[in-house]
């Protein structure tokens, strides 16, 4: 077999199938394994036409189809089945050679990788990629992480597949060493879960406050996606909302089961966001909101609980309640991602891996599930100022949300006396409103800390100590001493 193939992708999963199509679409080579040799014949069959694809059926004809240095893309689940495919091909690889890993991996498992194929010379890149499996295919953002010098010959064949934003930049950057590109990607997949929730929230408030119907609401969310939310997500909730059952003739909403799946990266956003001590209270909504739905035993238990329903509002008022739902939307998103963000760099600094924020919102604008037009301002926030303490400090995100922030508050009024869950909205305003408080209550959980635990609290002045220590001893009820 001669080693002919630019590049090979073994996983031929429909993510991996259409991955390898866009390259060959492109103009490159590709070599194809998957572990069934019939998914690697039945691609070529069908798609043979649209580029060189090179078929192998074992993991050494697979390497030998390949040119030096070799650029294998491994698109397989993330975890042990990673590890299975990486333990088979490396042994056939030689220094210089290349294994991208293309799947939802686990930021540190990516670490683990690089460093133990670092010691045998090859290049290990942890690249996330985002657009599902039509991205996959016409062009997703990738945010491939690893050494620096793999990015030269392999950085001009993923800006080649890779969606280009709409000034024409391909939505691909080199994030940074090691475990960078996963953790990007793990972050920018916690935003979407925020995001979503974000929308899912909007939509309860037109349906029961409002009392606009699905149909209506999608027509909102057309309308708003010609304006600053204009969004990927946007746009397709737009169509989810007007998608009719066939079978009921009710809206695809109605008969739908309402418990939402994960598939965890959300949730690793959080774990991470809670070991490096990031508030990204937004995200963790939204995840606890998914994990809530799928308690269905307890939320049966719990229908019957008192509240308030909602009462209708009239044609003028109803329209005029979108229109601030529309603000509070804006607002919690541009704190969704200020948190984001600053996970991101947070991530960054722990691990030192220099991430150009601007440049991150630079490579979601195509491609990926949380495009929007609002990430072009974010870019530019970051360019501007690449060590913005946080995107609430940019002077336009900051007037922005002054703007919003009597009509973000009057929703909360209203979704709390109407009954309706707004997690992400009420985290979202509660967490901008703790930033810009002049004192947190912090310090009343301080002296608390303080009270029961004085002598591991090394900060405390000594004069507080000792007229605290006096306190404790009057307790009436004094817990137990940890320290
Ligand atoms: C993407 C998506 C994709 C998937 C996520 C979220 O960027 O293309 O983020 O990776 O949608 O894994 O999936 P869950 O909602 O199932 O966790």
């Amino acid at each position: 077999m001669s080693n002919s193939a630019q590049i090979g992708v073994t996983g031929l999963a429909v993510m991996g199938r259409n991955l390898a199509r866009n390259f060959a679409r492109n103009g490159y080579a590709v070599a194809l394994h998957n572990r069934t040799a019939a998914r690697t014949h039945a691609l070529v069959e069908e798609f043979g036409s649209e580029g060189d694809f090179i078929a192998t059926e074992t993991a050494k004809e697979f390497v030998a189809a390949l040119e030096r240095p070799r650029r294998l893309v491994i698109m397989v689940k993330a975890g042990e089945p990673t590890d299975a495919v990486i333990q088979e091909f490396a042994p056939l690889l030689e220094p210089g050679d290349m294994i991208i890993d293309g799947g939802n991996a686990h930021f540190a498992d990516t670490r683990r990788r690089e460093r133990e194929l670092r010691e045998q010379g090859i290049h290990f890149v942890g690249a996330g990629i985002s657009g599902g499996e039509e991205g996959a295919l016409n062009g997703p953002s990738i945010m491939p992480g690893g050494p620096v010098e793999s990015y030269e010959s392999l950085g001009p064949m993923l800006e080649k597949i890779s969606a280009k934003a709409e000034d024409g930049a391909p939505c691909v950057t080199h994030v940074g060493p090691d475990g960078a590109g996963h953790f990007v990607k793990m972050v920018h997949n916690g935003i979407e879960y925020a995001d979503m929730q974000l929308i899912g929230e909007a939509y309860q408030l037109l349906r029961d406050v409002a009392g606009y119907s699905p149909a209506q609401i999608a027509d909102i969310f057309r309308t708003w996606n010609t304006g600053r939310l204009d969004s990927y997500l946007i746009e397709i909730t737009a169509e989810v909302l007007s998608h009719v059952d066939e079978a009921t003739g009710k809206p695809f909403v109605d008969v739908v089961q309402d418990q939402a799946e994960q598939k965890g990266t959300g949730r690793w956003t959080v774990q991470i966001a809670l070991d490096l001590g990031v508030p990204v209270s937004g995200i963790a909504e939204a995840v606890f909101a998914r994990s809530l739905s799928g308690h269905s035993a307890l939320r049966e238990a719990s229908r019957g609980l008192a509240g308030p329903s909602a009462t209708a509002l009239s044609e003028s008022e109803a329209s005029a309640f979108a229109d601030q739902v529309e603000q509070a939307l804006y607002a919690s998103k541009i704190v969704s991602y200020t948190q984001g963000f600053h996970e991101v760099a947070a991530g960054s600094a722990e691990y030192d891996w220099n991430i150009d924020l601007g440049a991150v919102a630079s490579i979601w604008r195509g491609g990926c599930i949380i495009r929007a037009a609002f990430l072009d301002r974010i870019r530019e926030a970051y360019d501007a100022q690449a060590e913005l303490p946080s995107l609430l400090s940019d002077d336009t995100f900051a007037q922005e949300i002054a703007a919003a922030q009597d009509d973000w508050r009057a929703v909360l009024v209203s979704a709390v006396q109407q009954g309706v869950p707004t997690p992400g909205f009420a985290a979202a305003l509660a967490y901008y409103d703790a930033l810009r408080a002049e004192r947190l209550p912090a310090a009343l959980t301080q002296g608390q800390r303080d009270f029961f635990a004085l002598d591991g609290v090394p900060h405390l002045p000594d004069r507080h100590r000792r007229e605290l220590r006096g306190r404790r001893r009057e307790a009436p009820h004094r817990p137990p001493q940890s320290d």
